[in-house]
Formats: C-alpha cells, sequence, structure tokens
C-alpha cells in the first residue's frame, strides 16, 4: 500500500515537473509552470518521506530549517543577481550529489562490499566526479558574477591542455576503480580532489559575463549527477527530474551560444570578455545627442516606434519608466513595439521578466526574427542601455568578435535614439557603429533618470535632467 503511494506519488510528480518545463516556454502560462513545479517537488518530498527506509526525521526537520534559513533571503535578491543566486543553487545541488555518492561508498566499503559491483562504483563515481566539479565550478561562477574573485579571463600558458589532463586523470581513476573497487579503493579520495580541483580551473579562463552560459552548462552537469545518484539510490524519480534537468541545462546553453553565434568550445575556451583595443578605437569620431526633452518631442511626432531593451534597462531598473513612456506614445495613438534579442541582458528571457514586471502586454514583446524585416518602416527606435544586440558589425565586420551574431536591424529605422550613460562599451567590448550613424542621437544618462525625464516631458510635465 505505502510503495504504491509512493510510485504514484513519484509518477504525478514526473508529469508535473514535464508540464511545468512546457508551460515556462510562453510567458502567458509561465506562472502556471512555476507553481507545477513548486508542486512536483512537494509531491516529490511527500512520497519520499513516507519511504520505510527513513528512520530519523528529527535530522530531515533541522535540515529542512537550516535550507529554510539560507534559502529565503536568497529568493530575496534583486533579478540582476539571479544568475549568481542560481549558481549558488547548483553549486550546493552538486555538493548533495557528491556527498550522497561518498557516503554510499564507504558505506558498502565498510558494511557489504559485495553490494559495490562494477556498475554501481561506476555511476557513484560519474556522480562523485560530476557532483564536485559541478560545486567548486558552480561557486567560482557565482563569485565572478558577483566580482567577489576578478570576473576577468584568467588565462596561463598550456591552460586548457593542463585542465583536460586533470580531467583525463580523474576519469582514469574513475575507471580502476569501476574494475576493481576494493583493490583500488584508495582512488576514491583523488577522484573527489580532482573533480573539485577540475571544476575550479575550469571557470578560470572564462569571462564573467560568459557566466550565465556556463552556468546553465553547470546545470545540465548537476541533473546529470541527479540521475547518477538516482541510480545509485535506485530513485526512479530522482532518474527522471535529473535527466529533465540536465536536458534542459544543455538545451538552454545550445540556444544561448547559437544566438550569440559562439560554439561550447569558443565559451569554455575561448577567454572572451577581455578588453578588445583595436587602432580605430584610437581615431576620434564623433556622436550627435540630444536631451530627454528632445528625444520626447521626437518620439512625439512618430508613428511606428520600436523600442530596444538591453542589459542597462536591467541595470537601471528602468522598466517602469518604460511602461509610462509606452502608455503616454500608445495614447497618442502610435504604434510601439518592443523588439526582445534573445540574449539581450545577462540572462535568458531577461527582458520578457522586466517588462512583464512592468505589466506591458505580451502582444507589443516581438522576437528578433519577427520585428527586423519591419524595422525599415520605424520612425524611432528607442535603444535603451542595450548594445551588442543592435550593433551592425556583427552583420559586415568579420574582425568583429561578434561577427555573425544576429541583431535587431536598429540602423535601419529612420531614426535612432539611444539611452546610456557613456560611450562605454558593453559585454563583447566593443565600440558600436550604430552610435555614429548620421540618424542617431545619444540621449546620455542613467536610464532610468533618462527615460523617467522623458516619460515626464511627454506627460506635459517640467523635467530637470539636461
Ligand atoms: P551590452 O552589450 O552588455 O550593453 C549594455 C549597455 O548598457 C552598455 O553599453 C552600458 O553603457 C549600458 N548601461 C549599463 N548600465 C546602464 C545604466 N544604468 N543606464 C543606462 N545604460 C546603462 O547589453 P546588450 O545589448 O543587452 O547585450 C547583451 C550582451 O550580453 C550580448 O553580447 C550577449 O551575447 C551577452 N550575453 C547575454 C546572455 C543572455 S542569456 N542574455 C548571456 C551571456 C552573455 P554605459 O556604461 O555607457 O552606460
Amino acid at each position: 500500500m505505502n510503495e504504491t503511494f509512493i510510485q504514484l506519488a513519484y509518477l504525478l510528480a514526473t508529469a508535473l515537473f514535464i508540464f511545468s518545463l512546457k508551460w515556462m516556454n510562453d510567458p502567458e502560462t509561465a506562472r502556471r509552470g512555476v507553481f507545477a513545479g513548486v508542486a512536483a517537488m512537494i509531491v516529490a518530498v511527500a512520497g519520499t518521506l513516507a519511504k520505510p527506509g527513513i528512520v530519523n526525521y528529527e535530522w530531515i526537520a533541522l535540515a529542512a530549517v537550516l535550507g529554510a534559513v539560507v534559502g529565503i533571503p536568497l529568493s530575496r535578491v534583486p533579478l540582476t543577481a539571479v544568475p549568481q543566486r542560481t549558481a549558488l543553487s547548483h553549486a550546493f545541488g552538486g555538493l548533495a550529489a557528491g556527498l550522497v555518492g561518498t557516503a554510499k561508498f564507504y558505506l558498502w566499503l565498510h558494511e557489504s562490499p559485495s553490494e559495490l559491483t562494477h556498475f554501481r562504483t561506476a555511476v557513484i563515481s560519474t556522480e562523485v566526479l560530476l557532483g564536485f566539479l559541478t560545486f567548486t565550478g558552480s561557486l567560482m561562477a557565482a563569485g565572478k558574477l558577483q566580482e567577489i574573485i576578478p570576473s576577468r579571463p584568467i588565462v596561463y600558458r598550456n591552460q586548457n591542455f593542463i585542465n583536460l589532463s586533470l580531467f583525463g586523470i580523474a576519469v582514469l581513476c574513475a575507471v580502476l576503480l569501476t574494475i576493481d573497487p576494493l583493490r583500488f579503493k584508495g582512488l576514491f579520495p583523488v577522484v573527489i580532489v580532482l573533480s573539485l580541483l577540475f571544476g575550479v580551473l575550469l571557470i578560470l579562463p572564462i569571462g564573467g559575463a560568459d557566466m550565465p552560459t556556463v552556468i546553465s552548462l553547470l546545470n545540465s552537469y548537476a541533473g546529470l549527477s541527479a540521475v547518477a545518484m538516482g541510480f545509485v539510490l535506485e530513485n526512479k524519480l530522482l532518474i527522471t527530474a535529473g535527466a529533465l534537468d540536465g536536458s534542459s541545462g544543455l538545451i538552454l546553453s545550445i540556444i544561448m551560444c547559437k544566438a550569440m553565434n559562439r560554439s561550447f568550445t569558443n565559451v569554455l575556451f575561448g577567454a572572451f570578455g577581455q578588453v578588445q583595443v583595436s587602432a580605430a578605437d584610437a581615431e576620434k569620431k564623433t556622436v550627435k545627442s540630444c536631451t530627454p526633452k528632445d528625444a520626447a518631442q521626437i518620439l512625439e511626432n512618430a508613428n511606428f516606434v520600436v523600442i530596444v531593451p538591453g542589459y542597462g534597462m536591467a541595470v537601471a531598473q528602468a522598466q517602469h519608466r518604460v511602461r509610462e513612456i509606452y502608455d503616454q506614445l500608445v495614447e497618442r495613438g502610435i504604434t510601439v513595439k518592443f523588439a526582445i534579442h534573445p540574449v539581450a541582458g545577462r540572462m535568458p528571457g531577461h527582458m520578457n521578466v522586466l517588462l512583464a514586471e512592468a505589466e506591458i502586454p505580451y502582444e507589443d514583446l516581438v522576437e528578433m526574427d519577427e520585428i527586423n524585416p519591419e524595422m525599415p518602416q520605424c520612425d524611432v527606435c528607442l535603444v535603451i542601455g542595450a548594445n551588442d544586440v543592435v550593433n551592425p558589425a556583427a552583420r559586415h565586420d568579420k574582425n568583429s568578435p561578434i561577427y555573425g551574431m544576429p541583431i535587431i536591424d536598429a540602423d535601419k529605422a529612420k531614426t535612432v535614439l539611444a539611452i546610456k550613460r557613456s560611450m562605454n562599451p558593453g559585454f563583447a567590448g566593443i565600440e558600436n557603429e550604430l552610435y555614429y550613424l548620421d540618424k542617431t542621437l545619444m540621449v546620455f544618462g542613467d536610464a532610468k533618470a533618462v527615460t523617467g525625464e522623458i516619460a515626464k516631458h511627454l506627460a506635459g510635465e517640467g523635467a530637470s535632467i539636461h
């Protein structure tokens, strides 16, 4: 009876996890997707707590309280800090998998060595290897994003060779352990130490800004170690949930790499994000700028406005002011659309989440491929804290690090208004020729302050920024 309840709970949880992922694919159903995921986790935990193997509920209760004490403040971090928060979750998921694998290995080794079959040892070694490397790798990723450790790539000679050799030695130890766990048991701690070390070394040469892609890759490693843990503990739900986690992390990394026109090897070994200094930087070019008041007047006279939000809008938390501009323009009968680039900002769906928070209707959020054919008809393209995703060099400059990355064709609009604080580059560390075009006017300042001023002028109120 109890076993039937557990298996039914696991089946229900698996179905809910799958629906959760499906619903999270669309902004309209994303909220439902989150609730389904939470429900799945509650059902899964309830099913697991009913297992007869559990003999001590006090320790579980204590762990739950400790987890809540750490988890509740973590859930309140600002949206811009979500990538590092996610990395921390992966770190602890990886640590849990690594510790469970270690505990099981030594339990079987000391109490019933015959249980340490080749298959089980292979699975435990995989779990421990992936778990511990995810632990240190994710901690490093979180540290780089939070700038606790330098976020620039740290590169030294023969780095890739050294890293891959270390990983190769760890795999070799795991293989020997699998062949004869009792004879080679001394190699188990070596696998742990090498995995912990490899996690650190893997992240060192990767620039802070590449971290979101790496975090989602580490997510897939954490998922795979959970799959291995499922085999070790003979828990089918862990196997399915881990597989879902692992595959979705991998798919997300692939989507991000494609949208940046980068390969996995380039992200992992390319040391992207080092500041580029080219001869062109030396020559002085001029830009035209205008005040928020001028920008408001230009916007008022348009029929069709496309707003391109980027990382700067997220940093400035300008989305509510942008909503005010949207309301003012729509009230005047002007068509306003938001052009959403798949890697604008620093995490997948970054812009969608911010604009949804400001309650901008979903139907006005248009994907890059759909908006680009409309750009030549656009009267004013308002670029808010976006840089790389509107850089025309991606289309024609073969020497540019972003060459080949699909962009939003802001330069094809009749007029471009670009809000940012300075002429500093964005994530890729390169100049943007869009800002130097004749049709472009820069509106310098913090995105929240400038959009606030524009909104005030549109509303007919006085404003103070020049
Ligand atoms: P970026 O190219 O990073 O440019 C952001 C611009 O915002 C900067 O040039 C900065 O200029 C400006 N800015 C920063 N703070 C601001 C503020 N408070 N007010 C006004 N402006 C501000 O951003 P993007 O166009 O969104 O492109 C995203 C980049 O990140 C792409 O290269 C993409 O490949 C990369 N990336 C994205 C992801 C995901 S999943 N989204 C993951 C990894 C990497 P100032 O300093 O002059 O203000």
